[in-house]
């Protein structure tokens, strides 16, 4: 069985962070391991505060899994601070696995995720171990220093997030105006994958993707296979999101979207039974998945 350890935020609404990261590996046949850098006090209707983990529970927590377990690939969200990016730096010696860095700076209504040290030092750090870093246009902006608004500036940008030392550059369009647009670059190509905006607030769309990227990257897949297949595995998360609550944000989860392909395939063999005359079943919970989406 392959292990990822993904080391973000935890979320009690299990929309983002370290719950979003691991339904997504375990999608996907990989085990997920988790190790929160903080709680983050959050719900359908954005967050509240955070809480980091203590640095010594932090610092065990790993201890136990690194001794414990081999590790195929690691994915970094959340990383509050300079002393969790150093303990991620230590994780990495030695390994030469997948590390998937998703540069989380500030949460959608603007609470801080990461200070400004914690900034800096997640570029002098941990941008040189990366396999692929996966900024928003904000994110972007701040780690290339200019200012990224359209498709030109986020090539620029990712040209010179490259020259700091990952492997390849992802940069997600989610807040460009009009259609999204995500650029990859690896050194010597780009590619850019146009999409339709789909007109919902999704909750964890950033954890999901960068999720998806060091999932693929695990199962062997290139640095430009994995871009490629996680914008279609996003595609289809996203059109299956749904609400937890009446109002807020939509939720998205690979897990519930297999679960609802699964139920598709139970209804066509109940229609086909029903069809033969033998055993099928109208109303059985599949359709009831149905009628909540
Ligand atoms: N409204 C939308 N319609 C279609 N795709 C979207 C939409 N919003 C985001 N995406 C896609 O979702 C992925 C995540 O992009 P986004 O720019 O939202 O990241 P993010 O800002 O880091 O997300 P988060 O708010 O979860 O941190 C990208 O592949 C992006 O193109
Ligand atoms: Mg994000």
């Amino acid at each position: 069985m392959k292990n990822i350890l993904t080391i973000a935020g935890y979320d009690p609404s299990s929309g983002a962070g370290i719950v979003r990261d691991v339904d997504t590996f375990f999608s996907l046949g990989i085990h997920g391991l988790s190790i929160p850098t903080c709680t983050v006090i959050q719900g359908p209707k954005g967050v509240a505060g955070t809480y980091r983990t203590p640095l010594k529970l932090f610092g065990e927590m790993l201890n136990l899994l690194e001794k414990g377990l081999p590790l195929n690939g690691i994915k970094a969200g959340v990383c509050c601070d300079v002393s969790y990016i150093r303990q991620i730096a230590r994780l990495m010696k030695g390994k030469n696995i997948p590390l998937v860095i998703d540069p989380v700076m500030t949460a959608k209504n603007g609470t801080k995720l990461l200070t400004e040290t914690g900034i800096q030092a997640l570029i002098k750090i941990l941008l040189p171990l990366a396999t692929i870093v996966t900024p928003n246009i904000p994110e972007a902006s701040r780690l290339s220093g200019i200012q990224v608004q359209t498709v030109p500036d986020m090539k620029e940008a990712a040209r010179l997030i490259l020259k700091k030392g990952p492997k390849a550059v992802i940069i997600k369009g989610g807040h460009i105006k009009g259609n999204p647009v995500d650029v990859f670059y690896n050194g010597t190509e780009f590619m850019q994958k146009k999409k339709r905006r789909i007109n919902r607030e999704v909750h964890g769309t950033g954890c999901s993707f960068s999720a998806l990227i060091v999932s693929y990257l695990v199962l062997g897949y290139s640095l430009k296979d994995a871009f490629w297949a996680s914008e279609k595995m996003m595609e289809e998360a996203l059109k299956a999101s749904y609400r937890i609550d009446k109002k807020g944000y939509f939720y998205m989860s690979t897990g519930i979207m297999n679960r609802l392909k699964v139920t598709d395939k139970l209804e066509i063999i109940n229609h086909e039974k029903s069809i033969d005359g033998s055993t099928g079943r109208k109303d059985h919970p599949g359709n009831k998945a149905h009628r909540d989406r």
